[in-house]
């Protein structure tokens, strides 16, 4: 069984896929750190140099060959992952991947977001955390209705990693 962990971008989709697949002895991979190695460049070098179109279409093609390819990994996507192509249908109709969107609010998002700007091309350029907020709210709200389609939907504000794993666990038996 392939686990793929959603959320948005400071959701805790590595930290937490990294304990996952620890706790289960399976491989861990991060979509966009296999994109840098694969492209030879960083997310920030790669949409400015190739831009966010020519990033979403490697990023499609990368799942898609990951969910052909692998068995039993814990597969964290980008923030922007779902929400692209048809990548969310090729999670929830593959036959061997149980998906979990790992559900943040605006306000916990905000401000774990606003020191990790950096190496995030599309939070870099809000300088005050209003605007940062504000973003974060506009673009939830658009993605929403894809990170909503993962089969189980943790809520991960005021709790545990712990308890977040253990949720996690409780649906693989
Ligand atoms: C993005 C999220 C990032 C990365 C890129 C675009 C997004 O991944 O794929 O900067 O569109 O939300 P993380 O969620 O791992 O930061």
């Amino acid at each position: 069984m392939n686990l793929i962990l959603i959320g948005y971008m400071g959701s805790g989709k590595s930290t937490l896929g990294k304990k996952l697949a620890k706790a289960l002895n399976y491989p861990f991979i991060d979509l966009d750190d296999y994109i840098e190695e694969q492209e030879q460049l960083s997310i920030p070098e790669l949409f400015k140099s190739r831009g966010e179109i020519y990033f979403r279409k490697k990023e499609n093609e990368y799942l898609k060959g990951l969910l052909e390819e692998q068995n039993n990994i814990v597969l964290a996507l980008g923030g922007g992952t779902p929400c692209y192509a048809n990548n969310m249908e090729l999670i929830t109709q593959h036959k061997n991947a149980k998906s979990f969107y790992f559900k943040a609010g605006i306000k916990e998002l905000t401000s774990r977001l606003k020191h990790e700007k950096e190496n995030r091309p599309l939070l870099s350029r809000f300088s005050t955390d209003n605007e940062l907020m504000e973003f974060i709210g506009k673009h939830m709200f658009e993605r929403a209705v894809y990170y909503n389609q993962a089969q189980v939907v943790i809520p991960v504000d005021n709790t545990t990693e712990m308890a977040v794993l253990d949720e996690v666990m409780s649906h693989l038996v």
